[in-house]
């Protein structure tokens, strides 16, 4: 292999995917530059162990050396997250988001204990199924009721369930989702079992931060976790946010040499880099993504692309669902056929018929750009070439992701 093989090929990416393509993949998203350079800094070569690590009720000494920026970055960075989520505390050691989701239900749950949350059927995360998590922790997995025509948990019969089944742990948050949920008798359903209501926001993070779709903390969940990279523009990786000191406690005790090690400090940096520039402009860039949702939505099905919730405006959050059987019938075609003839004309989409507007709007794409895309989008449906004119729309939106 020629020695310059990586370089050549992380050149060919960045010109495919940041120059020459249109991102509308719901679960991506951009760094600034500044982000892009703490994730090549050193702090991605050095170790140094979390402030506050415990072992039998004593906080450990750091046995590294070298430390004093490493550990003044870590600290920052969670000061800057419980800002941002204007929370008690803040982890920001999780790798993942689901790191984060394994920590929150470790700290939370025993062998043998049930944990309910929205089935993969439903659009909710496959880590949740009992052949996944569930099966490596010991614990009984359910799921909450759930209405598919509203593309929400069913609050009257999820309610009952809790209330039956008594599971130490309920999670909400999907990776399909559309519409936020309606948390206050969840909640009161899981006070009054002693069940944990939490929150898993890896794909609504960057809404959440940027204060719109809903208030997890706020509104009944004690635990909020997820992936730092989806609406959220931060790094790969995850956050734990919880109002509980006791709860703290229990995410920090899982944490070292349980589920990770070295945290990635690289990592943190950037998330703490992303966590400032969140709260310049995290409310801009939130609001401005659910209109961009909102519009594409419109703008598409008025050029006859089936999209599910016209009636309720299509989405209130980062993402639009798909008909696939709309699809199937206007277009003769699977969603993964439609996706795989979509890449041909450099737009980038998923196949389990979601689209997603983060990227697009951290490159500055306001509504007025919306029906442009759309025609683009249709041409590339429709099966005609349109790479040409995706790189020329692309072309006009600024590099640096920085919202004006
Ligand atoms: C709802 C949900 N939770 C957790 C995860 C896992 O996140 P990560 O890829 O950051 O580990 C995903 C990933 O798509 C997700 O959709």
């Amino acid at each position: 292999m020629d020695k310059g093989y990586f370089i050549k090929q992380m050149r060919a990416q960045q010109r495919w995917r940041l120059e020459d393509s249109i991102n509308l993949l719901p679960s991506e998203n951009v760094t600034s530059p500044q982000v892009r350079a703490l994730l090549s800094s050193d702090f991605g070569h050095r170790y140094t162990l979390p402030v506050n690590t415990e072992y039998a009720g004593e906080f450990l000494e750091n046995g590294y050396r070298g430390t004093k920026i490493t550990t003044e970055i870590e600290i920052a960075a969670e000061k800057v997250a419980r800002e941002v989520f204007g929370s008690r505390h803040a982890c920001v050691q999780p790798l993942s988001g689901h790191i984060a989701a394994m920590i929150a239900i470790v700290a939370v749950t025993r062998r043998g204990d049930g944990m309910c949350s929205i089935s993969m059927e439903h659009g909710g995360y496959d880590g949740y199924g009992q052949a996944y998590i569930p099966d490596i922790l010991g614990l009984k997995a359910s799921h909450l009721p759930f209405d598919m025509n509203r593309h929400t948990i069913d609050t009257t019969r999820a309610t009952k369930l809790i209330r039956n089944k008594k599971p130490r742990l309920v999670i909400l948050g999907a990776s399909f989702i559309p519409f936020p949920y309606e948390m206050g008798p969840l909640r009161d359903a899981c006070e009054d079992t002693d069940s944990v209501l939490a929150y898993d926001g890896s794909h609504v993070l960057g809404l959440i931060a940027g204060g719109i779709f809903q208030s997890p903390l706020k509104e009944g969940a004690r635990i909020l976790y997820g992936s730092t990279h989806k609406s959220f523009f931060g790094p790969q990786g995850g956050l734990i946010v919880t109002d509980e000191d006791d709860m703290d406690r229990q995410i920090r005790k899982n944490l070292t040499w349980r589920i990770v090690d070295n945290v990635h400090w690289n990592r943190v940096g950037a998330l703490g880099q992303a966590l400032l520039e969140s709260k310049k402009f995290g409310g801009r860039y939130a609001k401005q993504v659910v209109r961009n949702a909102k519009r594409l939505g419109k703008e598409l099905t008025q050029r006859g692309f089936p999209l599910m919730f016209e009636e309720r405006g299509f989405t209130e959050s980062h993402q639009l669902l798909i008909d696939i059987k709309g699809l199937k019938k206007a277009f003769g075609m699977t969603i993964n056929d439609f996706s795989i003839m979509m890449e041909k004309s450099n737009l980038i989409i998923d196949s389990v018929a979601r689209l997603g507007t983060s990227e697009i709007t951290r490159m500055g794409v306001k509504e007025k750009d919306i029906p442009e895309l759309a025609s683009i989008f249709m041409e590339a449906a429709e099966g005609k070439n349109a790479r040409k004119k995706t790189k020329c729309f692309r072309e006009r939106f600024d590099m640096t992701y920085i919202l004006p």
